[in-house]
């Protein structure tokens, strides 16, 4: 067994915090690749907003073929999903980079796609696979960062877990409508 102390020692710790304090909460001992971190960051954000936007047409479209709960449901997600694109650009901030929050290329940089549908059933079917794909997509940027940035993974299993709850609560439409 080594008696090499688990923590770095207490006066290294110290000078290194004094170095490029400019970096902010980006310190010597982070461990992740910070241009690829905020590269996925902005992929997340742009699908985070992509969703948004789908489900408030979502949203006013069901409300005018009067479908309450269904219309509820869907602001509620839109709601849900711009926390979201607020936390990841918050993030992005921190680690030194800059949201892209730019309409241009906005589809592109998003895992989710943004299908209207002609009804209801179509409208949640779309959710449900937007859904799935952030699901899979956060999935694995959470296995990618692994303990290299162990607060943008929290964030990460955080949404990804409201994600997962989307889907329920799509699925439990669907089986309401009887389809
Ligand atoms: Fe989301
Ligand atoms: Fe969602």
């Amino acid at each position: 067994m080594s008696d090499k102390p688990f923590l770095t020692d207490i006066n290294t710790l110290r000078a290194r915090a004094r170095r490029h304090i400019e970096q902010g909460a980006v310190t010597e001992g982070y461990r992740g690749d910070r241009e690829t971190v905020i590269r996925i960051l902005n992929e997340a954000l742009a699908t985070e907003i992509v969703c948004v936007l789908r489900y408030k047409r979502h949203h006013f479209m069901a409300s005018g073929i009067n479908a309450q709960s269904v219309a509820a449901e869907f602001l509620q997600h839109a709601t849900e999903e711009q926390a979201h694109a607020d936390e990841i650009a918050g993030r992005i901030v921190q680690l030194g980079g800059a949201p892209n929050f730019s309409p241009e290329g906005l589809l592109t940089r998003s895992h989710a796609e943004y299908v209207e549908g002609d009804s209801l059933e179509d409208m949640i079917k779309e959710d449900l696979v937007a859904e799935r794909i952030a699901i899979d997509s956060y999935r694995e940027m959470i296995a990618y960062l692994g303990n290299d940035d162990p607060t943008t993974r929290r964030m990460l299993e955080g949404i990804l877990a409201m994600e997962e709850e989307h889907a329920d609560d799509l699925v439990s439409l669907l089986e309401e409508l009887g389809v």
